[in-house]
């Protein structure tokens, strides 16, 4: 690949700054959204909310605190599934501007409050309908999905006063060469000549080689964002000369063995891909366990009812290099692997400060959910580093280690150690397998930790929701995790009264879509295990005649496979008739007749699950009882519509057995 790699000869590996530097180091990041990660952090209550915001973002560089993230990445919602859940688009409708909804822009501000220099991301993976016209496709009209992203970065200055830095194509789906040229064209007529391109959120190639055969497509790319590298890269990427990230990575459930992960990666893709930036999908795991990739977060915090979080291990590896260089420094040339195992990076400010971290982590214990992991060796060893250039004189090292201890099961993170003397810039050091070290001139680490989080418990059993919200601080409702479809918080302004604030599905189209959405709209709610349990929901249908809605319980899949949940399914329609089905699709029927339900008038749906019998009331008066209802025994509840249309939905209600 043209790098030389260094590996420590009989175990003194030399640190020199004398022939130069390798290249600059553009931080480590976390990534909201791919999607909905961050559905339910906005509702933690306060204080729990901002601590576990500080463990993520804060920096007080006399001292730092936790992760203290260089680099936020969040979704440009484009109102279609994608991964956990929808995220919201600023334009539901061509003739739609609104950049109050969701939590991204929230995040964004609070990531800025705790660190002003954080370098914040925007990427899509999906949009809404209108940008294809009909196609589920965005590159056919490629001024029209330049101006929608565009919109995005402009609202972000505008409501916010966010800069964006960077911004990307299509979230690991084709690039058009096109449609890359006219969006840098189209922000640099919009006065964002700053705004960089990072392309494309995919694999190394096709990217690199196109870049190298068409100098303007090289022109509009700043940095070649590759997704799971394996912490390798390719020649031609290389060749590009462009900075190359690893845009998304991690992805591992968050225990001891994806903290080993994101810090073999941490280092490695420098050392074996010379990538200055890596961004962990996802920052925080912040939606219910049970979807797709659950606990995938640098911590967890999946409990707002409780205020229950877990700072897990990859926020103390994160900090292990995070509170000791920012992007701008300069990592040496002089890294590499040990001669036993493991691998090395140091990085400089170029005025003195020289920051060393070291990991030794074994094959087994960091082991990331992709690629597949070839085999390789580490064991114990003594290593010795020898600095010189600039580095000759310093005198004394901070020492942070974190130690997994796997078969104990007694790990320590980010302990700071008695300060290391140096004689003749030397200094050795007595490596297990499983560590991670940081060796530093800088002096403000601090492993901050906040009054303890209330102990984990279920989501209530008895829960309620009218809606009645004036100004609410979020578009969505609490704990509402739209599978399909987008749910805002609505007001009925023709209202007499008892439905003036509602919840509302809002897309009547088809987004162009990232995973297969259901072609119903969904919104699952509480807990996984519930078995038995009533869900109460008025309801409006706001199309004549081919409206249809439906509340349910133990809907089982969410995230990808959403067209495939089954549950129980208790849908009326506008035309007169009701239905009773075990899946989101409608196929398989357990019950059907005459409800006289119809569009624009309130009905009250009522469904009890009890066992292997299920019942339903509509306004209060029995519909249909013992439908027999075996398989799934157990899952969310939910709402929804039959198709993209719009419809009401208010005071919401389960009472749930445990
Ligand atoms: C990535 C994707 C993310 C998420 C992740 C799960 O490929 O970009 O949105 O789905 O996989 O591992
Ligand atoms: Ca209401």
């Amino acid at each position: 690949l043209g790098l030389s790699l260094s590996l420590c000869s009989s175990q003194t590996c030399v640190l020199n700054d004398k022939d130069g530097l390798g290249r600059v180091f553009d931080g480590i990041g976390g990534l909201s959204g791919g999607g909905a990660t961050s559905r339910l952090l906005v509702n933690y209550a306060e204080p729990y909310r901002s601590q576990i915001l500080d463990y993520l973002f804060k920096v007080g560089y006399d001292p730092n605190f936790g992760a203290s993230l260089h680099i936020l990445k969040v979704e440009i919602g484009g109102d279609a599934q994608t991964t956990d859940g929808t995220e919201p688009s600023h334009m539901h409708y061509e003739n739609d501007e609104n950049y109050f909804r969701g939590y991204e822009w929230w995040l964004m501000k609070e990531a800025k409050k705790r660190n002003p220099n954080i370098t914040l991301i925007g990427l899509p993976w999906a949009f809404p309908g209108w940008v294809g016209h009909g196609k589920n496709w965005p590159y056919d009209f490629p001024d029209i999905t330049a101006t929608y992203v565009v919109n995005w970065i402009l609202g972000a200055k505008q409501c916010h006063d966010l800069d964006i830095h960077y911004v990307g194509i299509w979230n690991e789906r084709n690039y058009d060469s096109k449609y890359i040229k006219l969006l840098r064209y189209t922000l640099d007529k919009s006065g964002l000549e700053n705004v960089r391109i990072i392309a494309s959120d995919n694999l190394w190639e096709p990217i690199a080689l196109a870049l190298l055969l068409d100098p303007e497509l090289s022109r509009a790319v700043d940095v070649i964002g590759a997704h799971y590298p394996g912490t390798t890269t390719v020649k031609e990427a290389l060749k590009t000369q462009k900075k190359l990230w690893s845009s998304e990575d991690y992805s591992t459930f968050n225990n001891e063995v994806g903290g080993g992960c994101w810090a073999r990666i941490l280092n490695q893709n420098y050392v074996n891909g010379l990538m200055t930036a890596t961004i962990s999908w996802n920052l925080v795991a912040s939606y219910y366990e049970e979807l797709p990739f659950g606990r995938d977060g640098l911590m967890t915090a999946e409990e707002p009812w409780s205020g229950n979080y877990v700072v897990e291990s990859p926020i103390w590896i994160t900090a292990h290099t995070t509170q000791f260089a920012q992007p701008g420094w300069t990592y040496l040339e002089t890294v590499g692997h040990l001669a036993q195992g493991g691998s090395y990076v140091a990085l400089t400010d170029e005025r003195g400060n020289l920051t060393v971290v070291i990991e030794t982590m074994t094959h087994d214990h960091s082991v990331c959910v992709r690629p597949p992991l070839p085999p390789f060796n580490v064991t114990s060893q003594n290593a010795t580093f020898q600095l010189k250039g600039s580095f000759a004189s310093i005198k004394e090292l901070q020492v942070w280690r974190s130690q997994f201890h796997f078969k104990t099961k007694k790990p320590s993170f980010f302990e700071k150690l008695a300060p290391l003397k140096l004689f003749d810039g030397s200094f050795t050091l007595n490596l297990a397998e499983d560590e991670v070290y940081t060796l530093t001139t800088i002096t403000t680490g601090q492993k901050g930790s906040c009054t303890g989080s209330p102990p984990s418990a279920r989501f209530p059993k008895a829960y309620k929701d009218n809606f009645n919200v004036r100004n609410p601080p979020f578009s969505e409702a609490p704990n509402f995790a739209d599978q399909t479809g987008v749910f805002e918080y609505y007001i009925n302004m023709t209202d007499p009264g008892p439905h003036v604030f509602t919840l509302r599905q809002v897309l009547t189209e088809k987004p162009v879509t990232w995973v297969s959405d259901a072609d119903q709209t969904i919104s699952v709610i509480g807990d996984y295990q519930w078995q038995n349990l009533t869900v109460t929901c008025d309801v409006f249908m706001e199309s004549v005649k081919t409206g249809g809605v439906f509340i349910a319980a133990r809907v089982d899949k969410g995230g990808q496979s959403i067209r495939s949940a089954k549950g129980v399914f208790f849908w009326v329609f506008a035309d007169g008739t009701y239905k009773v089905t075990s899946d989101l699709t409608g196929q398989t029927v357990l019950a059907e007749g005459q409800s006289g339900t119809r569009a624009h008038g309130w009905h009250t749906l009522s469904l009890t699950v009890e066992g292997q019998y299920a019942s339903g009331l509509l306004n209060g008066y029995p519909l249909w009882k013992n439908a027999v209802v075996l398989t799934p025994k157990n899952g969310w509840a939910a709402i929804g519509t039959h198709s993209f249309e719009l419809a009401q939905f208010d005071n919401f209600a389960v009472v749930a057995e445990y």
